[in-house]
């Protein structure tokens, strides 16, 4: 057993609709029993420390703790090609992304590459990803082997295309579904793996394949679906051309039997209200993911009318497009770009996305995002004085949000003391 000591942060309801202090529970002299990867009790650690005087104790002092961060959209193969300068998404795709996908055939590589990814998103403090993979089931296998070694929780998928991409990364109608149902047979519900059906976007399937892992995911329902949706006026003028009886963009993957609970939507900027409408009806879930569309130029996500139809909305950091693996960063420039639209997201709210909202969208809320008995031990450590910048406007704060929220927009990996995976410390 392990008790874990220090300012310990969770959440009893979403703080988008309720009231901040109703919905945030902080205990400055916190403590954390975790038994076995799982937390069995939270409380302030002296009551706990004296109930079971024998675990071992963290003490963190007056680090904040919170869930670890969960980053609900990613490219794990993209690590390699992050900042890449000055293209538009479709340009972007075909220049850097495409031929780096292609390495991932050499499983050698793709370890690599998972590792290096899966070992940054820890060092800032982030124990959760839904990743896309490439069209290689190499890629696939090799990420969850890599998640495997660290007890990580982990969604990703084979990226499907059958064209409008490089041959070299081209599948066809049925190995896409072979592939795809193998991968699940053999990793799906695995130690802490989930398997995302993964279309990249609805220009490079067929309406063959869209239906075809329509069926696939039929077959497997408790799989997640992720894919992009309306992120770039181009890339929407061009579905209008491949699909010209399509009534909208998300009518596509509505045809299909692509939209219903467990599907997450990358991206999402540019919806019609009819489209709002069918994600509200159909209980899917947005990735919003705020340094990929400012880097690639895409767009500002309206995050409120989102919650004006309560359509679940994750944070993500889109590597490589999104140009952080932080999610504190992440954070910043939600704050920000929600700024534009004059909806100001409050400190607890911004942490909720990262976590809860996160967690939610992927279908694991009731397992990780938050710190509460039954949840895993997914803990992120966090210093609130990690720069001089961030401590002293900190020590001039008058109350805990004030002295959280500097962290929020300034902080990086810096600000992350250790993290947790599965009820252990991990330094990266
Ligand atoms: N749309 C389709 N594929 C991608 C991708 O890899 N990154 C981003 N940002 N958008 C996409
Ligand atoms: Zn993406």
């Amino acid at each position: 057993m392990k008790i874990l000591k220090g300012i310990v942060l969770s959440f009893n309801k979403n703080p988008f609709f309720n009231n901040i202090e109703d919905s945030v529970n902080i205990v400055e002299d916190g403590g954390i029993l975790i038994n076995d990867g799982i937390i069995e009790e939270v409380n302030n650690f002296s009551a706990i420390k004296n109930k079971y005087p024998l675990a071992k104790i963290y003490d963190y002092g007056k680090y904040l703790i919170t869930a670890g961060f969960i980053d609900c959209h990613m490219h794990y193969p993209q690590t390699g090609i992050i900042s890449s300068f000055g293209k538009r998404l479709i340009d972007w795709l075909n220049e850097y992304t495409f031929p780096e996908e292609k390495k991932f055939i050499d499983p050698e590589y793709a370890s690599k590459i998972a590792s290096l990814t899966l070992d940054l998103c820890l060092q800032n403090g982030t124990t959760t990803v839904s990743s896309f993979c490439t069209s290689s089931p190499t890629s696939v296998n090799q990420f969850f082997e890599e998640a495997n070694k660290r007890e990580m929780c982990v969604v990703a998928g084979k990226t499907c295309m059958d064209r409008n991409a490089p041959e070299f990364l081209l599948d066809t109608v049925n190995s896409s579904y072979d592939e795809s149902k193998k991968l699940i047979e053999k990793w799906h519900n695995t130690n802490r793996l989930v398997y995302a059906i993964s279309p990249r976007f609805a220009p490079t399937s067929t309406p063959e394949q869209l239906e075809c892992l329509g069926n696939l995911w039929s077959e497997h329902p408790d799989c997640i679906m992720q894919t992009h949706l309306s992120e770039q006026l181009e890339e929407i003028n061009w579905v209008k051309q491949l699909y010209p009886k399509a009534e909208n963009y998300l009518s596509v993957y509505e045809k299909f039997n692509l939209v219903r609970e467990n599907s997450i939507f990358g991206h999402c900027i540019h919806l019609s209200e009819k489209e709002l409408e069918i994600l509200e009806e159909r209980n899917s879930s947005v990735a919003h993911c705020p340094t990929s569309n400012l880097f690639i130029g895409s767009g500002v996500f309206n995050l409120r009318s989102f919650n004006e139809k309560k359509i679940k909305v994750g944070l993500a950091t889109d590597t490589g497009g999104g140009t952080f693996f932080s999610m504190l960063r992440t954070m910043s420039e939600t704050y920000k770009v929600s700024q534009l639209s004059k909806f100001s997201i409050h400190a607890a709210q911004l942490l909720w996305l990262a976590t809860m909202g996160s967690s939610a969208s992927l279908n694991l809320e009731n397992k990780i995002g938050n710190i509460e008995k039954n949840y895993c031990a997914d803990l992120n450590i966090i210093n609130l004085s990690s720069t001089k910048e961030i401590e002293q406007r900190k020590n001039q704060s008058n109350n805990i949000w004030e002295a959280i929220f500097p962290t929020l927009i300034m902080g990086d990996d810096r600000a992350i003391v250790s993290t947790w995976v599965n009820g252990n410390e991990v330094k990266v």
